[in-house]
């Protein structure tokens, strides 16, 4: 890979029997949603992002064309930027056309097959750029290659409102971890999907084309492959609904008989209409965010939404 090497925490171990089968043995079944971003997951997560219904992506490029210069000047000269869960860089190029003299940029993916092509492909784009890729399940405590401990003020990059998936509580515990990881000086630019119409959000995690629907189904395609599991997808359902309680939106698969599937030694049964929660995908208000930062050791310090006010990208900085 362009004789760059790649830290590699060999994420997969993650997908972990006991894990999984502790899940689906709980009342209300359920599966870690890093599970749906296996090579096929991860291309089917990339359709999604082109879907007319799914706003998220576009609203926020189009925040990084309008915006990528300022966030660059926020971001710092001489910075080190760390991407949580980097995908396919997309948006990351814009900031990198604007950043001054970045002393590396640190992706940080979970899926190898994605971080691989990406590196190259940013490589070729940034010449001078010194890139250090790290193949990770950063939910866990991850420890970064040694160099970039000496490669500059740490600035970390979150897009995607990825840190929807988390509840918030978890949400506060993993920015405070990005905290410890930038302090004293740093800061984070994180992208945040907002609340809004829940018809809306209702289209977005129910395309018509059933792109959607194949992402979550093919977490069960997964455990087949990877633990010897036996689920019929024919037997489960897509459903994904805007849960106004939690301001979430929660993507399950429902069981369409009764059965039981077998997962290694494990037997686990199912009801009909019974599920599994694969997803939650948590929206927030512009205040509602500033109150989990701060809880978090950060303070907001500047907001750039779209036109249409669906999403945000925000600078935090340590308080
Ligand atoms: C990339 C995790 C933010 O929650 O909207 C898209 C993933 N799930 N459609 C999201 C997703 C269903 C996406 N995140």
């Amino acid at each position: 890979m362009n004789g760059i090497s790649l830290h590699d925490l060999a994420p997969e171990a993650l997908a972990s029997l006991d894990e999984v089968v502790r899940g689906l043995h709980s009342p209300q079944k359920e599966l870690p949603c890093k599970l749906l971003y296996d090579e096929r997951g991860s291309e089917l997560f990339e359709q999604i992002t082109a879907l007319d219904e799914y706003y998220p992506t576009r609203a926020e490029m189009r925040i990084m064309r309008g915006a990528g210069a300022e966030m660059a000047a926020r971001l710092g000269a001489e910075s080190v930027l760390i991407e949580y869960g980097s995908g396919s860089s997309t948006k990351t190029r814009i900031l990198l056309q604007h950043l001054e003299r970045p002393t590396g940029y640190v992706p940080i993916d979970i899926s190898r097959e994605q971080l691989e092509r990406s590196t190259q492909s940013l490589s070729e784009a940034f010449p001078e750029l010194r890139v250090m890729p790290v193949c990770a399940d950063y939910t866990g405590s991850l420890e970064l290659p040694r160099m970039v401990g000496r490669a500059g003020r740490r600035v970390a990059y979150y897009p995607g409102s990825t840190i929807g998936n988390f509840v918030p509580e978890d949400a506060r515990r993993f920015l405070a971890r990005i905290a410890e990881v930038c302090a004293p000086t740093g800061g984070l630019l994180i992208g945040v999907d907002l609340k809004k119409d829940p018809l809306m959000l209702h289209r977005a995690y129910n395309d018509a084309l059933g792109v959607t629907a194949a992402f979550n189904l093919n977490v069960l395609r997964r455990l087949n492959r990877e633990l010897g599991a036996n689920f019929a997808l024919d037997q489960f359902r897509h459903y994904a609904f805007y849960n106004p309680v939690f301001a979430r939106v929660e993507m399950h698969l429902v069981s369409l008989s009764e059965q039981v599937v077998r997962l290694g030694r494990a037997s686990i049964h199912f009801d009909r209409g019974e599920s599994i929660w694969t997803e939650a995908s948590y929206k927030y208000t512009l205040s509602d965010f500033a109150q989990l930062a701060a809880r978090a050791g950060w303070r907001v310090a500047q907001v750039w939404t779209d036109d249409r006010t669906l999403f945000s990208v925000q600078y935090l900085v340590l308080s």
